[in-house]
């Protein structure tokens, strides 16, 4: 089935000036990008976005980390996206993620781990649309 996925270059992943690096690696891996943007979160957005984590140990720290520099949400479509981005991706703990993934190769740790990506097809339609209005979305191409 052709999803949709919201991707976000984390606060980390401009700082470390990576954004090229992992764009390069979303696009080899056969997504295509119907949007994409730079931002930078308030507090307020940051905590939207994770609301489903509120009352989590993390979620203060994470609202605080992605609201701390300029981001770049990425709407991105393909056959198969949930799945096949988290592959890309790696897990949550860079540790525990499998080698050549994103996370593994890039992140410093749990928190601050370069990119987030949804976690189901409902979940990449819900997301895509907090970034991006229908016209911000080119599906050509
Ligand atoms: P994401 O939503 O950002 O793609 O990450 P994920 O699905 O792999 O992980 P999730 O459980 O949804 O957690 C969201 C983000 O919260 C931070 N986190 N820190 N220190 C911790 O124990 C901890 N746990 C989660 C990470 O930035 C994680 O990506
Ligand atoms: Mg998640």
């Amino acid at each position: 089935m052709i999803e949709r996925t919201l991707a976000i270059l984390k606060p980390d992943c401009v700082r470390k000036r990576l954004t090229g690096e992992v764009i390069a690696r979303i696009e080899k891996a056969g997504f295509k990008i119907l949007g994409m943007k730079k931002v930078k979160l308030t507090k307020e957005t940051a905590g939207g976005f994770y609301a489903v984590h509120k009352g989590k140990p993390f979620y203060d720290g994470l609202v605080e980390f992605m609201s701390s520099g300029p981001c770049v949400p990425i709407a991105l479509e393909k056959e198969n996206a949930i799945t096949d981005f988290r592959a890309l991706i790696g897990a949550t703990d860079p540790k525990e993620a499998v080698p050549g993934t994103v996370r593994k190769l890039f992140a410093d740790n749990k928190g601050e781990n370069i990119v987030h990506g949804s976690d189901s097809p409902e979940n990449g339609k819900i997301e895509v649309a907090y970034f991006f209005s229908d016209r911000e979305l080119v599906e050509l191409g």
